[in-house]
C-alpha cells in the first residue's frame, strides 16, 4: 500500500483533523457546497432545483413542512437554524416572516432586473418567484360571462346561494382582502363582504374543492387561485369551470406570490443568494411555469400554454406586500362581517 513518507505523515494527519473540525464549524466551506431549504412550498419545483445543482454543483438540501411549523422551527433554532432559505406561498406569509425577524436583506441587482418591483419586498427581504391570480370561476353551462365583472359584484343578490368562498381563516382570502383595504379603504371593503356574506356563500376550505363544488352545480360562482383550474383541466380538458377576470374595468385582478428570502441567519448565505438568482432567471422560471401553472414572476419566461389560453389580463400591481400589512385588519374585518 501507497504511504506518505513518515515527515509528512503528522502534518497530514493534522490537516485531517483540522479539515473534519472544517467540517463541522463550517459546513458551507469546508465540505459539498449546498444550500438548505425550509420549504412551505410542495409543487412543480424539483425540476428547478435540480437544474440549479447540475449548473452550479451546489446541492439543494430540501425540509418540507407547513408554513407555521417552518415559522417555529426557524424561530426555536434561531442562530443555531441549518436553513439558508424559507420558501413559502403567499406575500402575507413572507411579509410575516421577514416582519419576525426571519429572514436577511439581499443586495442582488440581478433579483431587482428579474423580478418586478411590485412582486419584492420593498426592504429586499424577500422575493416573489411565482404569480397566482385570485379570481371569480364559474360553471359554464349555467353562467355567462357577461354575468359577471368584479369581486365587489359577488355580494349582488343575483348570486344568493350560488357563491362558494375559501373560508376565512386561511392566508388566501385574508390576502385579498388586504388588497382590497389597500385599494378601497377599510369601510368599502367591509360592505363589500357584508354583501359576499348577505349571499350565504358555501364555505370550503380548499381550492380545488371549491372548483369541483361549482363543476358539480352545488355553486355556480367561487373564487380560487388559477392554477388549481388549470390541474384540474390538464387532466380533464372538459372541466365545466372557467375562470374570469376580476376587476378588468378598474383595479385589475388580484395577484399574490409564491417567494423566498434569505434566513437571517443562513450559513451558506452566498449560494442562497446565488440558488435565489437562478430561481428567477428565464430558465427556472420557465421550468416553474411549465410544471406548476403559475405565471412566471419574470417577465421573460413564457406562460404555460393551458393557461394562455385563458388570455391576458390586467393585473392589479400594488406591492403584494400589502397582503401582510393589513393581514391582521382582514381578519378583524372577516370577524366583524361574521365571515368565517
Ligand atoms: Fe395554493
Amino acid at each position: 500500500m501507497w504511504r506518505l513518507p513518515r515527515v509528512l505523515r503528522v502534518p497530514a494527519v493534522a490537516f485531517g483533523f483540522l479539515g473534519a473540525w472544517l467540517g463541522i464549524l463550517l459546513p458551507g466551506l469546508a465540505g459539498a457546497a449546498e444550500v438548505v431549504v425550509y420549504s412551505a412550498r410542495h409543487y412543480g419545483q424539483e425540476a428547478a432545483f435540480e437544474a440549479f445543482t447540475k449548473k452550479t454543483g451546489i446541492q439543494v438540501k430540501v425540509f418540507n413542512g407547513n408554513t407555521g411549523e417552518l415559522f417555529e422551527r426557524l424561530k426555536s433554532e434561531d442562530e443555531r437554524t441549518p436553513a439558508d432559505v424559507l420558501l413559502t406561498v403567499d406575500a402575507g406569509n413572507l411579509w410575516n416572516a421577514a416582519r419576525a425577524g426571519l429572514l436577511a436583506k439581499i443586495d442582488s441587482p440581478q433579483l431587482e432586473a428579474n423580478v418586478p418591483g411590485h412582486l419584492r419586498d420593498p426592504e429586499n427581504r424577500w422575493v416573489g418567484l411565482t404569480v397566482r391570480a385570485r379570481t371569480i370561476m364559474y360553471n359554464t353551462a349555467k353562467v355567462k360571462p357577461s354575468e359577471l365583472s368584479s369581486y365587489e359584484a359577488l355580494g349582488d343578490p343575483k348570486w344568493q346561494g350560488r357563491l362558494c368562498l375559501r373560508t376565512s381563516s386561511y392566508i388566501y382570502n385574508q390576502s385579498l382582502l388586504a388588497t382590497m383595504i389597500k385599494r378601497h379603504g377599510e369601510s368599502r371593503t367591509e360592505e363589500i363582504a357584508r354583501g359576499w356574506v348577505a349571499n350565504k356563500p358555501t364555505l370550503i376550505n380548499s381550492d380545488t374543492k371549491i372548483l369541483e363544488a361549482i363543476a358539480a352545480g352545488q355553486c355556480d360562482v367561487g373564487l380560487t387561485n388559477h392554477y388549481y383550474l388549470a390541474r384540474l383541466v390538464s387532466k380533464n380538458p372538459s372541466f365545466p369551470v372557467a375562470p374570469f377576470w376580476a376587476n378588468q374595468q378598474t383595479t385589475g385582478t388580484h395577484v399574490n406570490v409564491s417567494g423566498a428570502g434569505v434566513t437571517a441567519h443562513a450559513k451558506n448565505r452566498a449560494n442562497a443568494i446565488k440558488f435565489l438568482e437562478y430561481l428567477s432567471s428565464p430558465e427556472a422560471q420557465q421550468l416553474f411555469a411549465d410544471l406548476s401553472f403559475e405565471y412566471p414572476a419574470n417577465p421573460q419566461a413564457a406562460v404555460n400554454p393551458l393557461v394562455a389560453r385563458w388570455g391576458k389580463f390586467k393585473r392589479d400591481d400594488i406591492n403584494v406586500a400589502a397582503a401582510g400589512e393589513l393581514q391582521a385588519a382582514a381578519v378583524k374585518l372577516a370577524d366583524r362581517v361574521g365571515y368565517k
